[in-house]
Parts: structure tokens; sequence; C-alpha cells
């Protein structure tokens, strides 16, 4: 037998969610679920094989093909982009990319040329371009909200979920920028010579998704 079909998981939330929804199309998922600190996990009852990872690092083991598979949410997606086939929107990790200001500010007015801090300058660039619109972007690591408040940018670019850390901070979204959640994607190669297996699986998730409709 082949080695078994391995998909890396988003660390975190991401994780969860999948291993719910392994769990649900009848995998057993315990050996993840009590893994202590390893990081390469067999399913003992699907000839498959989990590998933990941070969002950009799935992309990059997809990529290269060390990794089948993998779950990552297309803020990563959108971001990193990359040479790999994105196959299924898997409905969860729900939230979306948004244009913020600090409350009341209207973004557009003037003609000054505006910053824009985010810890997603390809996202950002890619939005304003669209636009026509030219931006001076500053990466930000962490707390990008953090940037206006200090008077850094005239906004920011970032993940909005329940939109309290923007309302708690003064700010407020002034404009959606794109739908964001997580995503089964696969090496291209892969693609062709687990085409059987790789199928196999995301029929199941689409028929199990199909009969739980909510
Ligand atoms: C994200 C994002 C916002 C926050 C939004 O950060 O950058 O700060 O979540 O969530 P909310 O709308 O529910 O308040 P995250 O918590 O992922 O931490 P990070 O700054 O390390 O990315």
């Amino acid at each position: 037998m082949s080695r078994p079909l391995r998909i890396a998981l988003t660390k975190g939330r991401l994780e969860k969610d999948t291993l719910g929804l392994l769990e649900s199309l009848g995998y057993d998922c315990s050996i993840v679920r009590n893994k202590g600190r390893r990081l390469i996990l067999p399913i003992p009852n699907g000839n498959m094989e989990v590998v933990l990872a941070k969002a950009n690092d799935v992309i990059t083991y997809v990529e290269h093909g060390v990794c089948d598979l993998g779950v990552v949410g297309k803020d990563t997606i959108m971001e990193m982009q990359g040479k790999f086939y994105e196959l299924l929107d898997l409905g969860f990790g729900r939230c979306k990319f948004a244009l913020a200001v600090k409350k009341g500010t209207d973004f557009y007015s003037g003609f000054s040329v505006k910053t824009i801090a985010t810890k997603y300058p390809n996202v950002s660039r890619s939005f304003f371009e669209a636009k026509g619109m030219d931006v001076d972007i500053v990466k930000i690591e962490g707390s990008v909200e953090l940037a206006p408040l200090l008077e850094l940018s005239d906004g920011i670019v970032d993940i909005v979920e329940t939109g309290t850390t923007l309302k708690e901070n003064g700010l407020e979204v002034y404009e959606d920028v794109a739908p964001i959640s997580a995503r089964l994607i696969a090496n291209t190669v892969s693609m062709k010579l687990r085409q059987k297996e790789i199928e196999a699986l995301t029929d199941q998730i689409e028929g199990y998704f199909a009969e739980n409709k909510e």
C-alpha cells in the first residue's frame, strides 16, 4: 500500500473544525485529538495522516507536494497565492477581510495618498489596485488596530469576525473586501497520482454537506 494520504491542517480552530468534519464522515481522529506534542498523526481507519502546521506552512507543504491536501483559510490563500488546486469551500472558519477606519472617518475624502496598515499587503494592494487607487502600505505583524489609533495609518485591511476588536478600539468597517472561509487545497501532482483517493474524500465531504444543509 502507498503512503497514507497526507493532509495538512492549520493548527487551532480550523484543525478542530476539520477533525469534527472527518469524524462526521466516520474517520477515527482519536489519535489526533490526543496528540500531545506530536505533529504527524495517523487516522487508523482511513489510510490518511494528519500534519499540523501554521497556515502559511500548510500552503508551503502542499505546494511542494510533501502533503497531498491541506485545510487553510481563504485569507492565507489570497495573501500567499501559489500553485495548488482549491478543491472545496469547507464552510467553517467564516469571517471577512474588511477596510476599517476610525469611527466616523470618510476614507475616500480628500486627495492625499492614504496609508493602509495590514498584515496582508498583497490582499490590500490588489483591493486598491482594482479601484485604481494609489495607497501606501505598511506591514504590521499583529494588532493592526493600533495603527490608525497611533495615527500611523488612515485605515487597516484586516480580518473581521465578530467585529468586537474594532468596536472596542473605536474603529468600524468602512468597506468589505472579501469573504473568508476554510478551503480544502490539493497538490497539483497528487491530484493526478492520487486522484481516486482525493475524489473519494471530496465526494464524501460534498455528500455530507448536501445531507446536512442548514
Ligand atoms: C484577528 C484579526 C482581528 C481579530 C478580529 O486577529 O486580526 O484582530 O481577529 O476578530 P473579531 O472581529 O472577532 O474581534 P487574531 O485574533 O487572529 O490574532 P492575530 O492578531 O494574532 O492575527
